[in-house]
């Protein structure tokens, strides 16, 4: 409130209670100069990252490589496109000379579960720019009513904490868009699909927005306040121009129509049924023409000038997400499991029977959440009121999860050893990957190492990796000048590590 009349809470109470009742129970807490000024700041920052757009679309893609696996031509088209997007805007910051540009508007194709939606969240999080995602269902299902698609340009300034500026360089998400394609049927079209489309196709385009809904109680009593305060309300709008629109969705059918287009005769992959590569290769050739067929107005694809493909995922690429991507569910169940003092491994090979599971599902990357679930469920459950400090995920344990739940309750320290040798072999893996250098443990040499580490209370790898750190000097000349790559540490080597360091750099020279 920066007007010399004050915010008066009674006053707004008394509002609230005449228009809805006594029965309405209001508390209403004021903001304190603290927590004001933390949001001002933090809205300002959030402005200035928006307007500083500084990246190149391989940095993005980079950015999303650690997130997001597989999907190379949509993250590479994707970030083009950002970049050109908040570029432009920030070249319109001059006015003037942006009136012709057409805005690059997205529409991302592919099935289920394979990262539309995380590439675009990624993104936005990179960027920070404020992120409005929604199912275009809600607004099919429901029935089409008139301020509706509004909403999701409101909820861009709510994003944005009240920041209009900000806003309107938002992103706005919308998924299954396919569900509002309008095919023709003997029926004729469907009314309520066409409906969503021009509501959408305006704010695509270019449109004020109000900033206050005129059926929503909440933004009417900010009017409410805003009147006590000022003595009049201002009327304030978001224009759509900048805001960028990403659709998404799976597109069933919409190969077949493909296929039609471009006749049989022109396809090398006749008769072979349907895989993967087929679909893959005709959704490539999607046309304008190919959209409208499926049932979306001709202006409304004309505003989608992007095609964005992603791909089904492999089992492989199920392994990926769950060992590589920074964003795996496996780091979830890790600390779920550690809030009860249970320290769980996943192997190579637990990894993969995650992924084969999970891609019978055909749900893409979901089915990782459904098997784990699955799997763990009673893990979960039990695991918490036992003996049980840790344990290993291997194949067998997707396999059969019950059977081996019962074999830990039964002995608790059964994986012990191998968890040991485990994390000897992560440390042999880091060493190859910090070093370039090949090591091997004797077994003397691994049961002194394992001992200390269990009397100085810490796991092993971690011990290993302090304990190696000291002679990181040494290493890297090995790294750099040796010739030879591999090395056996014995139990001198722990004794004496210092000693043994000089001694393989004194080999490798002679
Ligand atoms: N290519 C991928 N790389 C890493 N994780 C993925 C990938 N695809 C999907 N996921 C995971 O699966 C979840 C669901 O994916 P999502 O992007 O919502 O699917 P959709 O393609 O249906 O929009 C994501 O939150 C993410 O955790
Ligand atoms: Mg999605």
């Amino acid at each position: 409130m920066t007007s010399d009349k004050k915010f008066n809470p009674d006053e707004l109470k008394q509002f609230l209670q005449n228009k809805y009742g006594s029965g309405v129970q209001v508390e209403i807490f004021p903001k304190t100069q603290q927590e004001q000024t933390d949001e001002t700041d933090e809205t300002e920052q959030r402005r200035s990252q928006a307007l500083d757009f500084d990246y190149k679309p391989s940095q993005i893609k980079e950015y999303l490589d650690r997130y997001v696996i597989q999907q190379d031509d949509a993250k590479k088209v994707l970030a083009t496109a950002i970049c050109d997007h908040y570029h432009h805007i920030q070249s319109c910051a001059g006015e003037q000379e942006c009136r012709d540009y057409k805005k690059q508007n997205i529409i991302v194709i592919g099935p289920t579960g394979v990262g539309k939606t995380y590439l675009v969240q990624n993104i936005a999080g990179l960027i920070g720019v404020p992120f409005v995602k929604a199912d275009s269902t809600k607004y099919s299902e429901t029935g089409y009513v008139g301020g509706d698609v509004e909403d999701l340009i409101r909820e861009l300034v709510h994003q944005a904490r009240g920041d209009i500026k900000l806003a309107e360089s938002g992103i706005v998400y919308l998924d299954e868009i396919d569900k509002i394609a309008t095919p023709m049927s003997v029926l004729g079209r469907d009314v309520s699909g066409h409906g969503v489309q021009r509501g959408l196709l305006k704010l695509m385009e270019e449109t004020e927005v109000p900033l206050r809904s005129p059926t929503d109680i909440a933004s009417q009593m900010q009017a409410f306040m805003e009147f006590q305060s000022k003595g009049q309300v201002e009327k304030k709008t978001i224009s759509t121009k900048h805001i960028l629109f990403i659709v998404s969705g799976a597109f069933t059918g919409l190969s077949e129509l493909i296929k039609k287009r471009l006749g049989s005769q022109q396809i090398g992959f006749m008769g072979s049924g349907k895989s993967t590569e087929e679909e893959r290769f005709l959704l490539e050739r999607v046309k304008a023409v190919d959209f409208i067929e499926y049932g979306f107005e001709a202006e409304f694809i004309g505003r989608l000038p992007v095609v964005v493909h992603c791909n089904s995922l492999s089992v492989e690429d199920m392994f990926k997400i769950l060992r590589y991507s920074e964003g795996s569910l496996l780091k979830q169940y890790k600390k779920d499991f550690q809030a009860y003092g249970v320290d769980v491994y996943f192997t190579d090979r637990g990894m993969r029977a995650i992924g084969e599971e999970a891609e019978t599902e055909q749900i893409g990357a979901r089915g990782l959440i459904t098997v784990c679930e699955r799997v763990f469920r009673e893990y979960k459950y039990q695991l918490p009121d036992h003996e049980v400090k840790e344990f290993i995920v291997g194949q067998t344990m997707i396999k059969n999860p019950n059977e081996k739940l019962q074999e830990l309750l039964d002995n608790p320290t059964m994986y012990h050893t191998k968890i040991l040798q485990f994390q000897l072999g992560k440390v042999e893996q880091e060493f190859s990957d910090q070093y370039g250098l090949d090591i091997k443990f004797t077994p003397e040499a691994a049961q002194l190492i394992i001992e200390r580490a269990e009397e100085s209370g810490t796991d092993l790898f971690t011990y290993c990796t302090r304990f190696f750190k000291a002679y990181e000097h040494g290493l890297n000349l090995l790294r750099k000048t040796a010739s030879k790559k591999k090395f056996l540490v014995d139990e001198q080597g722990i004794r004496n590590p210092e000693e043994t360091v000089e001694r393989w750099i004194r080999e490798t020279y002679s």
